[in-house]
């Protein structure tokens, strides 16, 4: 009893960073997977530090001015497809607006829209440096997790929740299947393990391995010779607001909403990384224990009402808001 008691009074310690990124921009472009394209394929939903560019090469923390990020000193740029409402009523498409998440510790800040950035140690609740040390990614370090091609199940990690008051709900491979009242939580959780040599690969996949086995913040087991090095487990949340667009959604009717590469529905889920903090920064984080969100004041915070300031201009001018009548640069359905 004594030690029940105890446990509940102790304050649970966390490990690891977490903390919003407003959107910086959404448009058609892919520095990572179509570098050089204007415009890429499909739509992305962009947060992160200002150089992001149809190209992106060398040091981005060294080139970049300003951050989306909290972290004032993460000039990486995070990115996912973004969401579309298909009205199947008019055959139209409307993009998902975004809203912050909202993690239990202290809110969004003021984010405006964006995602929550998680870079992990361990799991959730502790770090893991006394037995493996956390190697920050290089300098022109980018990765990929997902696949808009996938036809079945993604791996773990990439999942979808319905949103529904206090309740996040289980975690899903696919869409769900009928409205959510508070919108649909999806989560990208990247690979941990590095191959120690390439900053990517021809498929931006192969220089890192993924250990991990099952949903949410999990620990990652120990990494495998071929991707020896251990690197922060990245994560990503978002928030799409699908509130709107619930009550054009008649009952009985298939899932209408779509990423903007459409096609493949919810199993192509995706995310892109470029690393981008600025000289040693993230290594400092990393290298402080049971370190959670604020990195115990080994990196340096911005007010999210400064964060929101930074902004880049529209490289690809085409529409992608308001009702279209197709996908932007998808043939229409
Ligand atoms: C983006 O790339 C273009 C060339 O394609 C260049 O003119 C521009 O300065 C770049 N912007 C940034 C923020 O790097
Ligand atoms: C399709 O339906 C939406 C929602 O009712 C409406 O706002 C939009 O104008 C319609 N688009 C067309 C092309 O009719």
């Amino acid at each position: 009893m004594k030690i029940l008691v105890a446990m509940a009074l102790a304050a649970p310690a966390y490990a690891g960073l977490r903390f919003p990124c407003s959107t910086l921009t959404v448009q058609r472009l892919d520095p990572v997977v179509e570098p050089g394209a204007i415009p890429a394929a499909h739509v992305h939903h962009i947060v992160g530090g200002n150089a992001f560019n149809a190209t992106m090469e060398g040091d981005v923390g060294e080139r970049a001015t300003c951050t989306t990020c909290q972290m004032a000193e993460d000039f990486s740029n995070y990115w996912t497809a973004a969401l579309y409402y298909y009205h199947r009523a008019n055959n139209s498409y409307h993009r998902v607006p975004v809203i912050p998440v909202q993690p239990l510790l202290g809110g969004s800040q003021g984010a405006a829209a964006g995602l929550t950035v998680y870079y992990t140690q361990f799991d959730l609740s502790r770090d893991n440096l006394a037995r493996q040390r956390v190697t920050a990614f290089k300098p022109g370090f980018r990765m990929t997790v997902g696949n808009p091609g996938a036809t079945s199940s993604p791996r773990v990690g990439l999942r979808y929740q319905c949103l529904s008051g206090q309740s996040r709900g289980r975690e899903m491979p696919d869409f769900p299947t009928a409205p959510c009242s508070g919108g649909i939580f999806t989560t990208h959780h990247f690979p941990a393990c590095w191959d120690g040599k390439n900053l990517d690969a021809p498929d931006h996949q192969a220089h890192m391995y993924n250990t991990v086995a099952s949903d949410g913040f999990v620990n990652a087991p120990a990494c495998p010779a071929s991707h020896p090095v251990r690197m922060p487990q990245v994560a990503y949340e978002t928030v799409w607001d699908t509130r709107e667009f619930n009550k054009l959604w008649k009952t009985g009717e298939p899932n209408p909403f779509v990423w903007s590469f459409e096609g493949t529905k919810g199993y192509g889920t995706h995310a892109d990384y470029m690393f981008g903090w600025k000289g040693d920064s993230l290594q400092r984080a990393m290298d402080k224990s049971e370190c959670f969100y604020d990195g115990c004041g080994s990196i340096k915070k911005q007010a999210m009402s400064e964060a929101n300031k930074c902004a880049i201009k529209q490289t690809v001018h085409e529409e992608v808001e308001g009702w279209l009548p197709a996908l932007p640069g998808q043939a229409k359905a």
